[in-house]
């Protein structure tokens, strides 16, 4: 792994980084940063998922019964951040298919600045699961900031947050607000420009993946 600031990872898997690449050109399809976001998705997925912790069960192979490892407790929760955090779920669920899902709509309103959420759905145990929040553009920090605010206020105690880049701005500002929450990202950009745009970037995630603007 890269260096990374303290709390944060950054999953510098030759294929993520290759792909990553692929993604950030201006001219690449809409199709293609759908499925290339997809793919990165699952690999950082398996990142985020590497210390789950497992138990030993029994099972009988054809040839015998063995103690063989399976995960402990209760199944995951992926919480995307609508609408860019879908354009990762498909590919963590391809991962982790019997995760639940917690949908997270925020927006941010134009005279205030501040956050609101219009969406929130997310299963009641909360507290008995390991949530993965997923926002695939870290900028300001101040969505991912209300929503990791909004699942705790929801009983959640145990929060991660997979993205595909983010802002050195959005990091410190996040990592702050919400030091137990760990962050894995694909790549830590330069900055961020006068409209909250990470750069170089790749431009409006949302639109990218959806062909509008
Ligand atoms: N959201 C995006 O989609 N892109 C950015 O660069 C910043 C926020």
């Amino acid at each position: 792994m890269a260096r990374s600031p303290k709390g944060v990872t950054v999953v510098d898997h030759p294929l993520v980084q290759h792909k990553l690449t692929l993604m950030r050109k201006k001219d690449a399809s809409t199709k293609s940063v759908r499925e290339l976001l997809r793919e990165i998705a699952a690999l950082i997925c398996y990142e985020v998922t590497r210390d789950l912790p497992l138990e030993m069960v029994e099972i009988e192979t054809p040839l015998v019964v063995m103690s063989a490892p399976q995960l402990a407790g209760k199944k995951l929760v992926f919480a995307p951040i609508l609408r860019s955090g879908l354009g990762m779920l498909e590919g963590m669920l391809e991962l982790a298919p019997s995760a639940r899902v917690a949908h997270i709509g925020l927006y941010r309103d134009p005279a205030t600045l501040n956050c609101v959420e219009y969406y929130f759905k997310a299963p009641t145990d909360l507290a008995d699961r390991s949530v993965v929040m997923i926002d695939p553009m870290l900028a300001t920090g101040n969505t991912a900031i209300a929503a990791a605010d909004r699942l705790k206020e929801a009983g959640a105690k145990s929060i991660r947050l997979a993205c595909l880049l983010a802002s050195p701005e959005g990091l410190s500002k996040f990592t702050g607000h919400h030091p137990d929450v760990h962050v894995w990202t694909a790549a830590i950009d330069e900055r961020l420009n006068d409209h909250g745009y990470i750069l170089p970037g790749l431009g409006d995630a949302g639109d990218r993946m959806y062909g509008t603007r």
